[in-house]
């Protein structure tokens, strides 16, 4: 059982982060989950789930609506724990506690300039640059379109900084079927990057119909 650190900022793509945080707790790990305000906006938006009240009432909402679906052996395996957007005193804050690593996902652009600055000016800002300096995984699940010059070399200073860049660009070659599968195939691979093992999404193997025409030649 390992610890990741997952931010949920305000960029669209709340379904990528739901998957993630789904995948490691079926894998059995802890996960220590920090929100943005405008991370919480478009969750509402984008999921229906509302969250209020106290920390540990929004925990259990979390909880419940990451859960839902998922088996009993998948729900006792991992654990998630929610902290306070603004608590610096969090253990993540400091390089001195050992999380695995991070994923940042979805990642808005104004998160990306702040980690890539070293702003931390909040709590998934520094646990971000704490990843950085202690030469942890981090994944950074940007989204935006179109680009600008500012946010490709903002993603360039990351990357350059030892953060990998994973955009949330699904790939059709794999002939999804549902929004699920375009999910699943981004959640996999940030999954991946951390070092979970997931088969949520179809590895290539080759042209299938390269591949079912040497089946009828053979
Ligand atoms: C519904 C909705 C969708 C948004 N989508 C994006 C997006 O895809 N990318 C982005 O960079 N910002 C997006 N924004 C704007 C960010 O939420 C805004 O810049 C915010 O300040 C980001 O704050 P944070 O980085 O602290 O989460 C969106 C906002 C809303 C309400």
């Amino acid at each position: 059982m390992n610890t990741y650190v997952i931010g949920i900022t305000g960029a669209s793509g709340a379904p990528y982060a739901r998957r993630v945080l789904q995948g490691l707790l079926a894998a059995g790990h802890h996960v220590k989950l920090v929100v943005s305000p405008a991370g919480e906006q478009v969750v509402r938006i984008e999921l229906g789930l509302r969250l209020s009240g106290a920390l540990r009432a929004r925990e259990s909402q979390w909880l419940a609506y990451l859960l839902e679906g998922t088996d009993d052996g998948a729900r006792a395996g991992g654990t998630l724990e929610l902290l306070a957007h603004r608590d610096f005193a969090a253990s993540i804050s400091s390089g001195s506690y050992p999380f695995a690593g991070m994923a940042v996902v979805p990642c808005s652009m104004g998160t990306l300039a702040r980690i890539a600055t070293g702003a931390s000016t909040n709590l998934i800002e520094r646990a971000a640059d704490v990843a950085l300096k202690e030469k942890r995984r981090l994944v950074i699940v940007p989204r935006e379109t179109p680009l600008s010059v500012i946010h490709l070399r903002n993603m360039t200073t990351l990357a350059e900084g030892g953060a990998e860049i994973l955009p949330a660009m699904p790939g059709f070659y794999n002939q999804p079927r549902s929004l699920d599968d375009l999910v699943d195939g981004i959640a996999g691979r940030v999954l991946e990057r951390l070092g979970v093992a997931n088969d949520l999404y179809k590895r290539w193997q080759g042209d299938p119909l390269t591949r079912m025409a040497r089946v009828i030649e053979e």
